[in-house]
C-alpha cells in the first residue's frame, strides 16, 4: 500500500479532456490521484507522467464504467493501493456515436448513453458512498469526503438530435439531489458541476458550428470552456470550501444558460 498522508481524489475519465483538467488541479491542490478510462494503461504514459510531475502518487484503474465487474475491480485497486478515498469525480461520460433525431434515435444508442452517463456513476456513487460512511465511522482520515457529479447544460438545454444524452444528464442532476439527501446525515457533501461548450475530443467534431455561435453570442462570456474551468471548480468543492452547499449545481458554462432578451 502507498504511503501517503495526502488525500485521495478517484476521477473517472481522467486521462483526458475534462477529466484530465480535474486531475491536474487536484494533484496540484495536494491530493493523490486515481484515474479510470477505457484505454491502455500503455496509452497514457503521458498523462500519467504529467500528474506525476505535479507531485502526486498516481494509479490507473482502467474498465468501462458501466459495466458492475469493471467498478468493482476499480475500487478494489485503489483500496489496495491507498487504503482510502476522499473525492470522487463522477466525470467519465460519452456522447452519442452518431447525433440522430429523437424521431429515429436507436434504442441501442439509448442504452449504451444512459448505460454510461447514468448507471456507471450512480452505483459507483452507490459503492463509494458505503465506502465513505464506513471510512467516516472508523474516523480512519478525520478528512474531507465528497461526490462531485460532472453533469452538462444538456440537463436543461434540449438538443432534439442527442436526446439520449440530455436524459442522461438530467439524470445525473437527479442523481445529485438523491445523494446529497441521502448522505446529509454523514456530512459527505454530493456536487454537480454543469459544463457548457468544452474544448475536448468529445467536441472536436463540432468545432465549427460552436465556434460560429459563440462569436454569434451564445455564451455571455465569448469563449469555450475549457477542461481547466471546470478543474478549477472541482478542486474548491474537494478541498471543502462549499461545505455547506450540499446539493448545489455549479455552472460552468460561460453564461450560456442565463435568461436574456
Ligand atoms: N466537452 C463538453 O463540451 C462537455 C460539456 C458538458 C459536459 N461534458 C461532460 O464532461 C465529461 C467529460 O467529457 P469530455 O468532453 O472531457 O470527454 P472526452 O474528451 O471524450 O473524454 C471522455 C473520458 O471518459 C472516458 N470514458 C468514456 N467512456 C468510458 C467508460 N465507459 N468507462 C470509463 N471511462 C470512459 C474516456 O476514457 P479513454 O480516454 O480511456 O477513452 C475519457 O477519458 C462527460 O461526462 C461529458 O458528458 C462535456
Amino acid at each position: 500500500m502507498a504511503q501517503s498522508n495526502k488525500p485521495v481524489a478517484f476521477i473517472t475519465g481522467g486521462s483526458r479532456g475534462i477529466g484530465f483538467g480535474c486531475a491536474k488541479q487536484l494533484a496540484t491542490l495536494g491530493f493523490d490521484i486515481a484515474i479510470n478510462g477505457m484505454r491502455d494503461e500503455s496509452d497514457i504514459a503521458e498523462p500519467i507522467e504529467a500528474l506525476k510531475a505535479l507531485g502526486a502518487n498516481v494509479l490507473y484503474c482502467q474498465g468501462d464504467i458501466g459495466s458492475a465487474q469493471a467498478r468493482d475491480s476499480m475500487l478494489a485497486k485503489i483500496k489496495g493501493h491507498y487504503g482510502k478515498l476522499n473525492v470522487l469525480v463522477n466525470n467519465a461520460g460519452v456522447a452519442p456515436k452518431e447525433r440522430k433525431d429523437i424521431l429515429e434515435a436507436s434504442e441501442e444508442s439509448f442504452d449504451y448513453v444512459v448505460g454510461t452517463n447514468v448507471k456507471g456513476p450512480y452505483f459507483l456513487s452507490q459503492a463509494v458512498a458505503n465506502w465513505m460512511i464506513q471510512q467516516k465511522s472508523k474516523d480512519i482520515n478525520g478528512g474531507f469526503y465528497t461526490i462531485i457529479n460532472v453533469g452538462s447544460i444538456s440537463a436543461t438545454v434540449a438538443s432534439v438530435n442527442r436526446g439520449e444524452y440530455c436524459i442522461a444528464k438530467s439524470g445525473i442532476a437527479m442523481m445529485t439531489t438523491l445523494f446529497a439527501a441521502r448522505l446529509g446525515e454523514y456530512d459527505i457533501p454530493v456536487y454537480e458541476i454543469r459544463p457548457g461548450v468544452t474544448k475536448t475530443d468529445m467536441t472536436s467534431g463540432v468545432t465549427d458550428k460552436y465556434d460560429a455561435l459563440i462569436e454569434d453570442g451564445l455564451c455571455v462570456t465569448k469563449r469555450w470552456g475549457f477542461p481547466e474551468d471546470i478543474g478549477k471548480a472541482v478542486g474548491s468543492l474537494a478541498e471543502g470550501n462549499f461545505s455547506y452547499s450540499t446539493g448545489q449545481v455549479i455552472m460552468v458554462d460561460g453564461g450560456l444558460t442565463l435568461p436574456r432578451l
